[in-house]
């Protein structure tokens, strides 16, 4: 939510700073700008909209300076017009920022009252005025940002630009991710270390409270009281960064695809290939007799993860699990008891509600498991024990691959809470085991269903509604495809556990409204084919999901149906996800919206 970036070198920022908004640009893309220093004055350009609109103007007003910071805008207060856009400037003491700052009402009262003009409608333009006020009072930039930032309350990650200051760039955090990157004779600032990733692979986190203090040779860490402090650079591994299309017109294209390999690495970390046993950490998997109760947290996608492995840890570990939204969790008065662990589920790692959740958690002595898919995000350096997804970079605003490999991951932590407990026998780990290897061959197949699939969206993209159906983990399966759908065409679409149909959502059934049912054949095949039957009595039109078998035994009717492999259950969910996501993506297609950048959403959403 908001990318930030900053460059400091000998030649021009501008480029740099460009390619690192481009990599920043899943964040929001509302608006973007670019402020350099040019003979030591402040020069801005911002433009609505993409990036491409920024770069546009770029090319006709070029910016030379060898100093810059930058910003992609994703609104929290004030429209997305070019007045609002980052960075903002007041008396020649630029910021760009993520974040929200939550007293900005009062601090702007104040300010007014002071006599400080404002020109924006955002919080962000307090902190600029908040600095000048300090540099007015004679203070150097890095004791004005200091003596400026205990007066903020919320979250940020802050660069800032002085006038007059050709070798200096500040950063700040609090609550929201910030990093530097090393050069030679150059040094860089970035939201993360994809933004980053084309300058250097040598990059450092900052921690809550830091302040760093970056010129052309050197960075340097003060903590929140002040003190200087070491923190040694982490060399950063070519594929957390690589971010191409590699082929494909859509990121989300490639990622869909992408699915069987990433998907067959995730489980090949948990899996001891001799013996069809899951390896965790030993602490994890023995910790576990401990334990008779899970909680779990996430938001998004990642929720809809959560959801389909309480079904498996209750199936095959017999604990009692209670999930929650993590916007929810944080504000609910969560009584927690011994013997229960804290699962947080993330792809950024990043996610405001979630890691406020966490860091709640934490707080009340739990044990904090987090399954993440950025090794080096604030989660995974706040988590106890870490359980990597290995989807690699994802860049489409609507997560696919990471939350395959998300249900990979609680695949095998629910076989192992299942070992761990004693509710499940050698013999059933491997059979378990052996089902979640075949995944990736299951999910080549699911992907060879792309032509029928893109035939079908066209029945779908000529509708306004939509909903999605199934029974057990189907039924968050239900959720996501819904999701998925409404996320890039906007079409409006709601999932529902199968059985409730009958208690509201009946009473939308038309013939203009495609159902889709998602019914492998499970123990709930037939319950969920009743339901299907109840919709086509009323000249519904269903599209169902199944497998070979569930096709043999479905009743006629259908509008139509895409069928997969016969596979095990616990395989199913990971499987079946695909189609959803293809069917998403080709609907999208036809109606040319923008599937990789959604109107309105962003892809780490670092503000409550
Ligand atoms: C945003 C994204 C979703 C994602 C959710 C949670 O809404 O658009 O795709 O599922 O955030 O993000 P996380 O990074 O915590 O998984």
């Amino acid at each position: 939510m908001c990318g930030i970036v900053g460059f400091v070198g000998q030649a021009p920022a501008m480029a740099p700073l460009l390619d690192a908004l481009k990599r920043l640009e899943y964040r929001g893309y509302d608006s973007a700008g670019i402020a350099t220093l040019e003979r030591g004055r402040l020069a801005r350009r911002r433009a609505v909209g993409k990036l491409k609109n920024l770069e546009s103007k770029l090319a006709y007003e070029p910016l030379v300076g060898c100093i810059g910071i930058g910003h992609t805008r994703w609104a929290t207060h004030g429209r997305p017009n070019e007045k609002n856009a980052h960075p903002h400037a007041v008396d020649g003491v630029a910021v760009v920022h993520n974040g929200i700052i939550e007293n900005h009402r009062e601090l702007r009262k104040e300010l007014k009252s002071n006599g400080a003009r404002f020109t924006t409608d955002t919080d962000t333009e307090v902190i600029a005025h908040l600095v000048s006020q300090q540099l007015n009072k004679g203070y150097e930039p890095i004791e004005a940002v200091r003596a400026m930032l205990p007066r903020l309350q919320g979250t940020f990650a802050l660069a800032f630009l002085f006038e007059g200051y050709e070798d200096l760039l500040i950063g700040a955090r609090k609550g929201s991710p910030l990093a530097v990157g090393y050069g030679t004779g150059e040094m860089y600032l970035g939201s993360d270390a994809i933004a980053l990733a084309p300058l250097t692979r040598s990059i450092n986190y900052l921690e809550d409270g830091d302040i760093t203090v970056i010129t052309r040779q050197r960075i340097e860490f003060l903590n929140a009281e002040g003190g200087r402090v070491q923190r040694s650079p982490a060399k950063i591994a070519n594929t957390d960064v690589s971010v191409q299309k590699g082929g494909y017109r859509h990121f989300m294209a490639k990622e869909i695809h992408e699915q069987p390999r990433v998907v067959g690495q995730t489980i090949a970390q948990y899996v001891d290939v001799g013996s069809a046993a899951i390896k965790m950490a030993e602490d994890l998997s023995a910790g576990f007799r401990d334990v008779n109760r899970v909680s779990i947290t996430a938001c998004g996608t990642a929720f809809y993860a959560g959801l389909i492995a309480r079904y498996w840890f209750e199936r095959y570990a017999g604990l009692a699990v209670e999930i929650d939204v993590a916007s929810e969790f944080r504000y609910r008065n969560v009584t927690f008891a011994p013997g229960s662990l804290a699962i947080f589920i993330s792809q950024s790692g990043e996610t405001a509600d979630t890691l406020a959740s966490l860091e709640f958690a934490r707080a009340q002595g739990q044990r904090v498991v987090s399954v993440l898919n950025v090794a080096s995000s604030t989660m995974a350096r706040a988590s106890q024990i870490v359980l990597p997804t290995l989807a690699g970079p994802e860049i489409g605003v609507a997560s696919t691959k990471a939350f395959t490999c998300q249900l990979a991951t609680l695949a095998c932590l629910a076989i192992a809470a299942g070992r761990g407990r004693g509710v499940l026998s050698a013999d059933d780990e491997i059979s378990l085991v052996r089902a979640l290897g075949d995944v990736p061959r299951y999910m080549t197949s699911a992907l060879e269903l792309e032509p029928k699939i893109h035939q079908l969206a066209s029945r779908i993209a000529a509708s306004r509604n939509a909903l999605f159906i199934g029974r057990g983990t189907n039924y968050p399966l239900a959720l996501e495809g819904a999701l998925k759908l409404k996320e890039i065409t906007y079409i409006h679409a709601e999932g529902y556990a199968a059985g409730e149909l009958k208690h509201g959502p009946i009473a939308l059934i038309d013939r203009d409204l495609p159902v889709i049912v998602i019914a492998p054949s499970d123990v709930m095949f037939e319950k969920t084919m009743s339901n299907m039957q109840e919709v086509i009595a009323r000249e519904g039109r269903t599209i169902l999901i199944t497998d070979r078998n569930g096709a043999s035994l479905a009743p006629p009717g259908s509008w139509a149906t895409l069928v997969l492999p016969d596979m095990p259950t616990l395989a199913a969910p990971l499987v079946f996800a695909l189609p959803l996501q293809l069917l998403a993506y080709h609907t999208a297609l036809l109606l040319g919206t923008d599937l990789d950048q959604p109107r309105n959403l962003a892809k780490s959403v670092t503000v409550e």
